[in-house]
């Protein structure tokens, strides 16, 4: 059996980081992946281009069953410090939107900074390695792989969530947790379009194509102002993808299409333009076609006519539906399009400062497998770095 100090599992964002942080310490450090490339995620994210953090990183933006637990980490290892080791190897980024920071050439820039990291500090990474068992031996453990076995005084899972499960996506790390008595928390696709109710497809399929800025809003009145996207399968874009992981099975999503308010500017502007006319100035027209023939608002008797004809009641009627549309998802298109898997091992197990777990000395849990999702836009890159940083200290 090979003697390692350290064997972190999963050669992705956290894994690459903690791995690093280990080895810079003099730790013997084995990175063992069961994929055949190192990072698939980073190369995949962002477009190409990694969305690596976000100029404004603060816990609010995470979801966790515990919302103090992400702080710890955050503070010690946080956005600038990963700007500063971009920087340091040299690699241009820019600033998209809403702090969100890009490379600017490509995100296999971020995977060689991290091997490079991993390189000089000893690191060793072991790939295509499937990992058959986990035992703890002694005060440590032993880990047994299709073609080796090893044992380790530290063990590091950083085997991420369950989306994307063509790319190497597994729940072993759920596994593992539960194997040594930990409490997962469930697990549900986070970060992904929804798709449609079967009465809805009539009318919202056509508009494949169609994008607009909105403010979607959850039932627990959460909301994000971002693009709405409507595709052949549902609806996508930044805003619901945000809005996705804090709803719930069954319950409706609302979109303000246009703020409360602005048709009676419109009556006291244009009073004699007809509703349908007024409309198609302020959203796409393909849009107002399909809403004026939704069930809501025949339900509710609106009919086309001149803004001025509009009764009080009527305008009060007609700004609720475009304030606050409401949708009702059939579903969400799942781990295949997820970026992040919500829930995961429960915060409530592992140090907030370290990632150890309370319970089995030496056994660390770091990055997605975790029960900490971050929002569309650097966020959970950053999450990563920082848990991947902390654990990276101790192992
Ligand atoms: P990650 O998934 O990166 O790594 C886990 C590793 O463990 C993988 O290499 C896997 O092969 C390995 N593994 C799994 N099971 C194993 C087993 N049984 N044995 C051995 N190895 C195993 N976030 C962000 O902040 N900005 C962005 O731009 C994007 N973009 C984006 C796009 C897409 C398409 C997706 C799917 C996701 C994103 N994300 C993102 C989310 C981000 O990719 C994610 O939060 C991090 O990669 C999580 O890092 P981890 O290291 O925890 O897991």
């Amino acid at each position: 059996m090979k003697a390692w100090d350290v064997i972190v599992i999963g050669a992705g964002a956290a894994g690459l980081m903690c791995a690093a942080e280990a080895g810079k310490r003099g730790r013997r450090v084995l990175l063992l992946d069961h994929g055949k490339r190192i990072g698939r995620k980073i190369i995949m994210s962002g477009g190409g281009r990694c969305n690596f953090t976000n100029y404004f990183i603060e816990p609010s933006a995470f979801l966790c069953e515990n919302p103090h637990f992400v702080k710890s980490a955050l503070a010690r290892y946080t956005q600038w410090d990963f700007i500063a080791l971009v920087e340091k190897h040299g690699i241009a980024y820019h600033e998209k939107t809403l702090g969100q920071l890009f490379c600017d050439d490509s995100a296999q820039n971020i995977v060689d900074m991290l091997i490079k990291e991993c390189e000089t500090a000893g690191v060793t990474i072991k790939l295509r390695s499937n990992i058959d068992s986990v035992d703890q031996l002694g005060a440590g453990f032993s880990v047994t792989t299709n073609d080796d076995q090893y044992s380790c005084q530290s063990l590091v899972v950083a085997s991420g969530g369950l989306s994307m499960p063509k790319i190497g996506a597994s729940a072993f790390g759920y596994k593992l947790a539960e194997q040594f008595g930990l409490k997962v928390l469930p697990t549900r696709a986070g970060l992904v379009p929804f798709t449609l109710q079967p009465e809805d497809k009539a009318t919202l399929e056509p508009l494949a194509g169609v994008s607009l800025p909105v403010v979607a809003e959850s039932e627990d009145g959460t909301r994000f102002s971002e693009n709405l996207l409507f595709t052949h399968r549902g609806v996508s874009g930044p805003a619901v993808l945000q809005i996705s992981s804090y709803w719930q099975a069954g319950e409706p999503v609302r979109f303000e299409l246009l703020p409360a308010g602005r048709l009676a500017q419109g009556i006291s502007d244009h009073p004699n333009q007809e509703l349908k006319t007024w409309l198609g100035h302020q959203l796409p027209k393909r849009l107002v076609e399909a809403l004026l023939a939704r069930e809501e608002w025949t339900r509710a008797n609106i009919t086309n006519k001149p803004l001025k004809q509009y009764v009080p009641k009527e305008v009060a009627v007609i700004e609720q539906l475009l304030s606050a549309w409401p949708l009702k998802p059939g579903g969400t298109e799942g781990y295949r399009t997820a970026e992040v898997t919500l829930g995961g091992v429960d915060t409530d197990e592992l140090s907030s400062k370290t990632m150890m777990a309370k319970k089995v000395p030496n056994l660390y849990f770091i990055g997605e497998v975790v029960d900490v999702t971050g929002w569309l836009g650097g966020y959970n890159f950053q999450w990563s770095w920082s848990a991947g940083w902390s654990a990276g200290q101790v192992v």
